[in-house]
């Protein structure tokens, strides 16, 4: 099936400039503003794309992309595995489980070992801040952070910032120039140990958005204040006129130690209930990224709340985010240039 047209509204980016001319994708905090709004306006092709009964296109094809992740992973590995199929590349997964790291191999010799495979993308995972740039360094093509640490888990950003575009347009709030000028963000939950928060803090801010965040005293950064966010301690002023509240679950397996008394106090203080959502703005949008926690930092019944929870438009937009970042990242081995 041929590919669907690609739309850009004209004037987001600047004229003469390559539209994107990163060889990885590593970080938000490497991306400019129009670069976060190519990739967004990129993905929009293949949301419409992957609502039709036929999904597959042919535009990676002949392409092999190596998806290897070194921790566990339900909605990236499979939504970077989807994405690189209907785009027709041949995708192999490497899980670090089953793979000669278990037997000593350094990481480096691992990205070595992949680069000798020709590979012309790799889309990683690990669980050391740094790792996939350390990659990224070592082999020729293309390499996608999938989630590096507590470092960044940039497609994670790019998707949310996407499912709150959609949100907003649903709600006739969208602009015209895909910015979120104004619009109040509270994220909650576990922000010391959480890679999605830094990288959608760089992502809503670029936008234009005004960040809130909450977390108890010892699961907040040192010095939070610095990336130009408003911390909070009291998730009940954090979430007053909130239009967006972004929920965190406690990352046990990055903990040393006891942090939270229990997830019961927990869910007492910074658990996201029907009745603490009523503090945020009327229609405020929910969102997580994944995996949640039930009852603990978000009730169910405010997780599978019809017209305000958009979590699963989150995994959908994954999709079209990967296939998006994907293309783009290939073009210039595929000798397509995109010039603003
Ligand atoms: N949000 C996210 O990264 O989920 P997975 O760990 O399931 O990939």
């Amino acid at each position: 099936m041929t590919s669907p047209p690609q739309t850009h509204a004209p004037g987001r980016y600047p004229a003469g400039a390559l539209a994107f001319p990163h060889r990885s994708l590593l970080a938000i905090g490497q991306l400019e503003t129009h670069q976060i709004l190519f990739l967004l306006d990129e993905a929009e092709q293949w949301v419409a794309w992957n609502r039709q009964p036929n999904k597959h296109t042919d535009r990676l094809a002949g392409l092999t992309i190596i998806n290897a992740f070194f921790e566990n992973s339900t909605r990236t590995l499979l939504s970077f595995e989807i994405a690189g199929k209907r785009l027709g590349a041949d995708v192999v997964n490497m899980h670090a489980a089953q793979s000669s790291v278990k037997k000593g191999e350094t990481l480096i010799d691992t990205a070595v070992t992949l680069n000798a495979m020709r590979a012309d993308a790799i889309v990683i995972r690990h669980q050391s801040s740094g790792a996939v740039a350390l990659i990224a360094d070592k082999v020729a093509c293309p390499v996608l952070n999938a989630g590096d640490g507590q470092h960044e888990h940039p497609t994670q950003a790019l998707l949310d910032a996407l499912a709150l575009r959609h949100a907003l347009r649903a709600r006739g709030r969208a602009s015209s120039d895909g910015h979120f000028n104004g619009l109040r963000v509270t994220i909650c939950g576990d922000v010391l140990h959480s890679r999605v928060a830094r990288s959608n803090i760089l992502c809503l801010q670029a936008l234009g958005a005004l960040v809130r965040v909450c977390a108890p005293p010892a699961l907040m950064p040192a010095q939070v204040d610095r990336l130009g966010v408003e911390p909070f301690h009291d998730f009940d002023a954090a979430l007053d006129g909130a239009d967006v509240v972004m929920m965190l679950r406690l990352q046990n397996e990055r903990m040393e130690g006891q942090y939270v008394p229990s997830p019961r106090e927990y869910r007492h203080v910074y658990g996201l209930t029907p009745e603490r959502l009523a503090r945020a703005a009327s229609d405020a949008i929910v969102m997580h990224p994944g995996p949640m926690n039930r009852g603990v930092e978000i009730d169910s019944t405010v997780a599978d709340l019809a017209g305000q929870s958009i979590i699963t438009d989150q995994v959908e937009m994954g999709v079209a985010i990967r296939m998006a970042c994907l293309d783009v990242l290939t073009r210039r081995a595929r000798g397509v240039e995109h010039w603003a």
